[in-house]
């Protein structure tokens, strides 16, 4: 089939280089001068693992193209699928002004029927108003169906997620688009959910805020274990075992970042508020996660004492998670962010997110690729991302380096007794103090 995305972002490419990879012909458009010919020649503009090999075979093999052409790409596809940004305004609603503009450009280029896929995360409702906006637009007689195809794909995981994924989800509101849409996803051996489009949005919308609300959850009770002397880890696997609860999204941390989690909940709890409901639930799910990341600054007063200005602190880990270079709204970054407005000297040090952080933090931390030389001379080191480079640290080296042997733990990547074997002060998440 002839298919289109609109937006070649993290959804967006992976979207249409795996539809391609299934045998369908696809145009990804953007309307990013440098990414699209930065893709034309093959580079990949994020990281992502496995979508540069299915990104270059199917562009080789001429079932992928990219274009920044909306005309085309509404050309091109029978199936359009809309995966442009949605972020937060500062009231917290989604901005919806780019699929506006999205809609308007496909309305005016459809000249025969064409499903108009939403596949950008959006409030409950939207599948109206985007229909709404391409009436407006098109000409007389051109026939379209609006249709919700959320996504549910994680960064770093993205190529497994789409081919393997856990259920398929299809808000749709006619029989002619579930059926084309049906004969896309298919071949994947997945359950397909047909559904009505609203709730195809509240869906991915749900989704997205329960996993959020259970990391808060556990962090809630990470705390509850450090003010008790109980043991996080024991608590999580003694709940996650049960059927009903599951072991998934069960780790405490310093908190969930990332470009879903925090711009969903916000999305939710404002078309909520627009809906008649106030969902404090969620609103202390996000206070919850502030929370989280607060408490690593603490941590570190506790060992280093209150005044932080002039202490040299070395963080490992600056994307939200292990796997990607994305940094968007990364603990890691608000760690440091705070640690620098204390007066603290700040090094850094990432696996693949140096570039990214570099244009959120600029030169007020001294960057290394080197874990090691990261850490050289440093008053305490921050576990921020639990990438596998950090777990197999050698921490006798650390220490040797370190000016004071002191970890705070924000992700739980070291056991504690073994930290004290070695001569470490650390500190963990919701697991007992064993510095004394
Ligand atoms: C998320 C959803 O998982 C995905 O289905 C949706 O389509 C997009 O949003 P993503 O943001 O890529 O995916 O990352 P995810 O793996 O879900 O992690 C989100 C954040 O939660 C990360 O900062 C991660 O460190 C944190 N997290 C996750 C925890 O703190 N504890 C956990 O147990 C799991």
């Amino acid at each position: 089939m002839n298919i289109s995305i609109i937006g070649s972002g993290h959804v967006g490419l992976v979207t249409g280089a795996c539809l391609a990879d299934l045998g369908h012909q696809v145009v990804c458009v953007d309307n990013d001068h440098q990414k699209i010919s930065k893709l034309k020649q093959g580079i990949i503009p994020f990281y992502e693992p496995g979508l540069q090999e299915v990104v270059s075979v199917n562009f080789l093999e001429g079932r992928l193209r990219f274009t920044e052409s909306i005309a085309e790409g509404t050309r091109h596809g029978q199936v359009i699928f809309i995966a442009v940004g949605t972020p937060s305004k500062k009231t917290g609603e989604a901005d919806l002004s780019a699929i506006e503009r999205v809609c308007k450009e496909i309305g005016r280029n459809m000249d025969e029927y064409r499903v108009i896929v939403e596949k950008s995360t959006v409030p409950v409702q939207t599948g109206e108003w985007v229909a709404q906006n391409l009436e407006k637009y098109a000409r007389e007689g051109v026939e379209f169906d609006v249709a919700s195809v959320p996504e549910f794909l994680r960064e770093g995981s993205a190529v497994k997620d789409f081919k393997y994924p856990d259920r398929i989800v299809i808000g749709v509101s006619s029989d002619r688009a579930a059926g084309l849409l049906v004969k896309i996803f298919e071949p994947l051996n997945a359950p397909i959910l047909l559904t009505d489009i609203k709730s195809a949005e509240l869906i991915k919308h749900s989704a997205n805020a329960f996993l959020a609300l259970k990391i808060s959850f556990i962090n809630a009770v990470a705390h509850i274990c450090e003010l008790s002397g109980a043991d996080i880890g024991k608590v999580a696997k003694g709940i996650g075992l049960d059927q009903r609860i599951g072991m998934e999204f069960l780790k405490p941390g310093i908190g969930f970042g990332g470009s879903c989690f925090p711009k969903d909940l916000s999305g939710y709890i404002a078309i909520s508020k627009q809906l008649g409901y106030d969902f404090e639930l969620l609103r202390e799910v996000e206070r919850i996660n502030a929370f989280a990341q607060y408490k690593a600054i603490e941590k570190l007063k506790q060992l280093l004492g209150e005044d932080l200005s002039g202490k040299r602190i070395s963080v490992l880990g600056l994307a939200f998670k292990p796997g990607t270079d994305d940094v968007r709204q990364s603990p890691a970054i608000s760690v440091i962010q705070r640690l620098i407005e204390e007066g603290a000297i700040v090094s850094a040090t990432d696996p693949v997110a140096i570039e990214e952080a570099k244009i959120e933090l600029a030169d007020t931390v001294k960057y290394f690729q080197d874990p090691y030389e990261a850490c050289c001379g440093a008053d305490a080191v921050v576990i921020a991302t639990e990438w596998d480079q950090f777990r197999n640290i050698d921490l006798s080296r650390l220490k040797s380096i370190m000016n004071r042997p002191i970890i705070v733990d924000g992700r739980n990547v070291f056991e504690p007794f073994r930290m004290k074997e070695i001569g470490f002060k650390y500190m963990g998440v919701g697991r007992r103090y064993l510095e004394e």
